[in-house]
């Protein structure tokens, strides 16, 4: 299931966030995009333009070598682009756009543009701040330009606060949402991911070996197609999704108590997390010490709350979808399991394809049959599962 690569302009104003840049062109041309970059003047300072053109392969175009030739790459470059990003769009260039100026390169391409635009801002906190400048992030969002972050943190400048860009990682997981179809558009969607802790003591417990990877691609599947997501996550081996409301919760028991805070508020509920059956009964306060007695000390257990069956037992149940892995019999088992808990749709694999890899393959069971997607890297597995949901949901309402 590999997507079409896309163009992408990359528009660089001035800022010392520039140089994440240089790591973002990389990681859009490992994901088999072609990027074309456009930097303003301010931006040369910073970085110069052999650094970009380096790694996207390309020339790089300036106020001064767009003026070359025929004059018009101001309007062709969007042209031959499917999307428009700024990255780093500083408070200038923004307030610029927001008011339809185009006085160089970058604000002239903004102004013509045939594709869709995305500002990754990145500026010190004051600015940000500003009310001059809120006004114009705004503006720029009522105009359908997509606005990434900024994140919070430490400055260049020294200061502490909103206003640093995304970054590099985050805006390549984040660019692609731009051109996938909002299947679940206005959708609230509820996750939970990886694997739960049970604690024996202060230091040990137990656990198991959910990377987290199947959830945190299915956050950032639901994201991409227009949901506005809530994760709960255990413990997870890989980032966090961008874009999305993360609460951490590593027992069982808190993971349940997070889900059922949340769970009234959404449309769809997905457990993805592994989460244990049972928890440590007699958990000591201390660190468990040998005793020198030879016998070892017994660890009781007590059952855990089923997350997935409380949710869909609630009375105005959002729409659910469990995970099944097993290591036999996997259908067999997935079928009870979906009747068992009382979910719309189950996705079945097997423990020792999905637990940890990168890619899996999966049959998605509901009422209304079975499908077995071929194995696939998981955010591709994941985008297939939020087709499925879509198309249930369409035939539920
Ligand atoms: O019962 P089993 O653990 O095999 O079921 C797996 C499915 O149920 C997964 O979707 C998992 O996230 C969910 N689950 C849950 N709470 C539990 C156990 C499993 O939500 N205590």
């Amino acid at each position: 299931m590999s997507k079409p690569p896309k163009h992408i302009l990359l528009g660089i104003s001035g800022g010392i966030a520039a140089y994440k840049s240089c790591e973002l062109v990389r990681l859009l041309r490992k994901q088999g995009h072609s990027v074309s970059v456009a930097m303003s003047r301010a931006a040369a300072e910073f970085v110069a333009p052999q650094t970009f053109q380096a790694l996207s392969g390309q020339s790089v175009w300036t106020d001064h070598s767009a003026a070359a030739g025929n004059g018009m790459a101001h309007i062709n470059l969007s042209r031959e682009a499917d999307v428009f990003l700024i990255a780093p769009a500083s408070a200038n260039t923004l307030a610029k756009i927001a008011h339809g100026l185009a006085d160089n390169l970058l604000t002239t391409l903004a102004a013509a543009r045939a594709c869709p635009l995305a500002v990754a801002p990145a500026m010190n906190v004051e600015m940000w701040r500003n009310p001059a400048n809120l006004r114009n992030i705004a503006q720029l969002q009522a105009d359908g330009i997509t606005v990434f972050g900024p994140a919070s943190g430490s400055q260049a400048c020294g200061e502490t606060g909103q206003g640093r860009m995304l970054e590099a990682a985050e805006l390549a997981e984040l660019l692609p949402d731009l051109w996938t179809p909002k299947l679940l558009a206005g959708k609230r969607v509820l996750l939970t991911a990886g694997a739960t802790f049970e604690a024996i003591d202060p230091v040990r417990g137990i656990t198991n070996l959910s990377s987290g990877r199947m959830g945190v691609a299915l956050a950032q599947a639901c994201r991409a197609a227009g949901a506005e997501v809530v994760l709960v996550a255990g413990q997870l081996q890989v980032a966090p999704p961008a874009g999305v409301a993360v609460h951490h919760a590593h027992s069982a028991q808190a993971m349940h108590d997070a889900v059922m805070r949340e769970a009234c508020a959404c449309d769809i509920f997905i457990g993805v997390a592994a989460v244990a059956d049972y928890r440590v009964a007699n958990r000591s306060a201390e660190k468990l010490k040998k005793d020198g007695s030879g016998t070892p000390p017994t660890i009781e257990l007590a059952e855990n709350p089923d997350i997935l069956a409380a949710v869909a037992h609630l009375p105005d149940a959002p729409f659910c979808v469990g995970f099944a892995a097993e290591s036999h019999h996997v259908l067999e088992h997935a079928r009870a399991k979906r009747l068992r808990k009382g979910v719309p749709l189950i996705v079945a694999n097997s423990v020792a394809d999905a637990m940890g890899s990168a890619s899996n393959q999966v049959t998605l069971i509901s009422g209304s049959g079975e499908t077995a997607l071929p194995e696939m890297g998981k955010r591709d597995t994941a985008d297939a599962i939020v087709a499925e949901i879509a198309r249930l949901l369409g035939q539920a309402g």
